[in-house]
């Protein structure tokens, strides 16, 4: 009997995730092993719920957003004998090894189920806030700024028109990556980081002149950007089973945009795209990346590498130490201050 590889996807969706599924697979059954889909997340091997996968099943998957399997946030360490549970189902499916497709945090709880359990595991690094350490990209984040992009720009257009200053607010947590990527791409006059303090004077500075300059200006800001003056600071955010904060009701786009009206006097429209940049159908670099990082997690399987992510070093698709990649979190660096300095 052909032997099993159980596959979940945890954390939010992202574009590429069905890609990534349909990569492993392929590459499973070239091998010689069976897939099941464990659904939901860690939920689906805490409760031992299983979807059917096989290669008839995801041929055509490729081009859809979202995840077939379904996601949750669920932390099993978070819940009563979860861990246990964990170890418990992937016996009773018969399982031979779990491809964990996920974030820090999805890959966290696999790294801890191969250190502490040595449960056969490998890491796939998916999050549309490109904030996995050890990975050069992860999918889901060319499509999300490709969406957040192609939101700025309709902004800059009736901006323009109307003669106003246009903020616009996109996800990105704890990571400023799809504000940054979004601005460069879209010409923007200002961005706001959570890894950069806002300079409140220079921001106005800034919006001033390009205002004077062209009668109109775009901001983009990350959903997780601090603007202390704005009071925002004093807000207490719910939290998820991971322990990281629920940033929906925090409006960091209206409140930047009341400060530049304020301080400006100048019109301003603030607009949240939310999670519109998560949905929809991969773009080809998020296909493309997705398929190879899921067929080499089928490869790392049947070679015994277990503990190992599949990663994008370079232009090659490589296995490094899940451990390396999770815990802290690639958030924008020093040297792209400087190119900040350049372009806002
Ligand atoms: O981690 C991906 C992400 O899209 C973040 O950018 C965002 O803060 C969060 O998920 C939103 O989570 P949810 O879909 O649970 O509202």
């Amino acid at each position: 009997m052909a032997k099993k590889i159980g596959i979940l996807t945890g954390g939010g969706d992202c574009p590429g995730l069905n890609p990534a599924i349909r990569g492993c697979v392929y590459a499973a059954e070239k091998h010689g092993y069976e897939c099941v889909g464990l659904s939901d997340g860690w939920k689906g091997l805490v409760e031992g719920n299983t979807t059917p996968l096989n290669r008839d099943i995801v041929e055509y998957i490729v081009m859809r957003g979202g995840t077939m399997l379904g996601t949750s946030r669920t932390n099993p360490v978070k819940i009563e004998n979860g861990i246990q549970r964990c170890l418990e189902n992937f016996k009773k499916l018969d399982l031979h090894a779990l491809v964990a497709m996920g974030g820090d945090d999805t890959l966290g709880v696999a790294t801890k189920l191969y250190r502490d359990h040595k449960l056969n595991v490998i890491g796939v690094p998916k999050t549309m806030d490109n904030d996995l350490n050890n990975t050069d990209y992860t999918f889901g984040f060319d499509t999300s700024v490709t969406r957040a992009m192609e939101a700025a720009q309709s902004l800059l257009d009736t901006g323009a028109s109307h003669h106003r200053v246009m903020v616009l607010e996109v996800m990105g947590r704890h990571a400023g990556w799809v504000a940054l990527y979004t601005a460069i791409a879209t010409a923007a006059d200002f961005v706001c980081i959570p890894e950069r303090k806002i300079d409140t004077d220079d921001m106005i500075k800034k919006i001033k002149a390009a205002y004077a300059r062209k009668r109109f200006a775009l901001v983009i800001t990350s959903e997780a950007a601090e603007l202390p003056a704005a009071g925002e600071d004093n807000i207490k955010h719910q939290l998820d089973q991971f322990g990281h904060r629920i940033l929906k009701d925090r409006g960091m786009g209206e409140h930047i945009a009341s400060f530049i009206e304020k301080n400006t006097g100048i019109e301003t429209r603030t607009s949240v795209i939310g999670h519109m940049q998560r949905g929809g159908s991969p773009t080809l670099f998020d296909r493309m990346l997705a398929t190879r990082v899921g067929m080499k997690a089928a490869d790392l399987v049947h070679a015994g590498q277990f503990g190992m992510m599949s990663a994008l070093v370079g232009n090659q698709i490589v296995g490094v130490p899940l451990e390396k990649a999770t815990g802290e979190l690639k958030v924008v660096s020093k040297e792209w201050f400087d190119v900040m300095e350049v372009l806002f």
